[in-house]
């Protein structure tokens, strides 16, 4: 099979881990669809990724949070079914619970569930009638502690993820949920969080998270936690009694 014939959708392609899972699929020879919602950031990353691996880069502009948005995406799937499609988009919300806003917490569900749920609904199929296809959801560890919205919708991301792996694998389809710990990308500073009292060792690269999760992918795995000491975190978190986790989660969403 000739370079690009494959193809990716990627959500979210404009910066952070977006933008390392388009430039490590593009290195592995995958044509891509960049997904987000600021054009000029598309034609960038589009640019920069033709000029250096001369792949087939389509953008599509759309913003997850909309009807038009995801019909956008699912029509793209539905006329050229996608390989490996990797929900990825997403944001944090600054408020507390109680007083951010319920449009506000509509969006953040949407970005996080309705989005990818939909995404996955459109990509299954085809995949499936190949026999072949990744799907890779971005949650978080957040997902393993209670977190406000942010960890309940990753935890949706982690449950759906395992079962869906676990239900199509043996046709061929694999689904891998990414928990990665705290990521340098633009994530926090979208959020205006001061995260200056977060240890160095707490913090992963985008590039190193994203080569594990697409090596765990690759490996057919349900569930991707970069790095060890992250792995150590979880391991440790399934045996703290619950009373103890909520109070160390109490200071993030
Ligand atoms: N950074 C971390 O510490 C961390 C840790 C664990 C999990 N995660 C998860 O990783 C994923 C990626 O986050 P990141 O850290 O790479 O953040 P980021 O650097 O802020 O990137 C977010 C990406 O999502 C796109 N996006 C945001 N809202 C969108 C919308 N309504 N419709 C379409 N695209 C939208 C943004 O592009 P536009 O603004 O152009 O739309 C951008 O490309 C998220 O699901 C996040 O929850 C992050």
């Amino acid at each position: 099979m000739a370079r690009g014939d494959e193809t990716a959708i990627v959500t979210g392609a404009t910066s952070g881990l977006g933008a390392q899972f388009a430039e490590q699929l593009a290195l592995r020879g995958f044509g891509l669809a960049l997904v987000a919602r600021n054009v000029a950031r598309l034609k960038d990353v589009q640019a920069n990724l033709i000029s250096r691996y001369a792949l087939p880069v389509e953008i599509l502009q759309a913003d997850l949070v909309t009807d038009d948005g995801i019909a956008a995406v699912e029509s793209r799937i539905a006329h050229r079914p996608p390989r490996v499609l990797v929900n990825n988009a997403g944001f944090g919300l600054r408020e507390p619970f109680d007083k951010a806003s319920i449009e506000a917490e509509e969006e953040h569900l949407d970005i996080h569930v309705r989005a990818p749920m939909r995404l996955m609904h459109a990509a299954l199929p085809p995949m499936l009638e190949r026999g072949a296809g990744n799907i890779i959801n971005v949650a978080s560890v957040a997902a393993f502690t209670p977190r406000g919205t942010y960890g309940a919708v990753k935890s949706w991301t982690v449950s759906m993820s395992r079962w869906a792996n676990n239900q199509y694998r043996d046709r061929g389809v694999h689904v891998t949920a990414v928990c990665p710990g705290f990521v340098r990308t633009e994530f926090h500073q979208r959020l205006g969080a001061g995260l200056d009292d977060v240890p160095s060792w707490m913090w992963l690269e985008a590039d190193a998270v994203v080569a594990t999760a697409l090596k765990d992918a690759g490996r057919g795995r349900a569930v991707s936690i970069p790095s060890a000491r992250y792995r150590a975190i979880v391991s440790a978190s399934r045996v703290v009694p619950a009373a103890l986790s909520q109070r160390l989660a109490a200071r993030g969403r």
